[in-house]
């Protein structure tokens, strides 16, 4: 007898590459992956233009418009796919594309063109810009709103990520050990799989809604 899973009230999701995988952007590590360290910005600022969010985004922001309780997307993404389908209670770790941060006064300016070395900063002026993206071995964004959330929740769930990256792969750790309940949806088991209650694998634009839709039903 499987004894159903009490109401989630607090949610943490998180999301990597996987999830636009559908849309059309390349993931890191899977088959066709960019790989490692992989400097696409300005291509990946350009390609922006020609994708879409998919069933999967849109779901997130079905449930970001629906849940009454708190709820928390984390995405280590740097596309704008989530704010596109329409979510609205939104980090990204990792920064965005359409996005600039000045080096020298922190200001942080919108950005759809490349973005050449050193551009002047709109704010102070200063030759600083640089594209407002974490890159590896940077601290990654609002640590401590994400940990807060992660502590304070009840259900966590993983979809498209790999797990290879620190910290968001440890994630799921943290979460397993404040009690919360641990979902995982992907299309391959991660390297953290072993750490989830339950793992879901297939394609985010099946596995995201279907969920969406159980978790809103109650
Ligand atoms: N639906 C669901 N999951 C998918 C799909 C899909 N359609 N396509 C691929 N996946 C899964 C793969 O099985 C893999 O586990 O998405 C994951 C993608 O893994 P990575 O390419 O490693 O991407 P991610 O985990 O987001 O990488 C983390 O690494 O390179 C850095 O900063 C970059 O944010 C990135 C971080």
């Amino acid at each position: 007898m499987t004894v159903a899973a009490p109401r989630p009230t607090n949610i943490v999701v998180l999301t990597g590459a996987g999830i636009s995988a559908e849309s059309g952007i390349a993931t890191f590590r899977g088959p066709g992956g960019l790989g490692e360290g992989h400097r696409v910005d300005d291509e990946r600022r350009a390609a922006l233009a020609t994708v879409a969010p998919n069933a999967a985004h849109r779901a997130l922001a079905a449930l970001d418009a629906a849940w009454p309780g708190d709820l928390l997307l984390v995405t280590q993404n740097v596309d704008d796919l989530h704010e596109r389908a329409g979510s609205h209670r939104l980090v990204h770790m990792h920064g965005e594309l359409r996005s600039a941060l000045c080096a020298l006064c922190g200001v942080r300016s919108e950005r759809s063109g490349a973005l050449p070395p050193a551009a002047p900063c709109p704010n102070c002026g200063e030759d600083a810009l640089r594209p407002d993206i974490v890159f590896f071995g940077e601290m990654p964004y609002q640590m401590g709103r994400i940990e807060a959330a992660i502590e304070a929740c009840d259900l966590f769930v993983s979809i498209g990520t790999s797990g290879a990256v620190y910290p968001a792969a440890g994630f799921i750790r943290l979460a397993s050990a404040v009690g919360a309940a641990t979902l995982e949806l992907n299309l391959d088991r991660s390297e953290g799989s072993g750490f989830f209650d339950e793992s879901r694998l297939g394609p985010a634009g099946e596995l995201v809604p279907a969920w969406v839709a159980d978790v809103l039903a109650g």
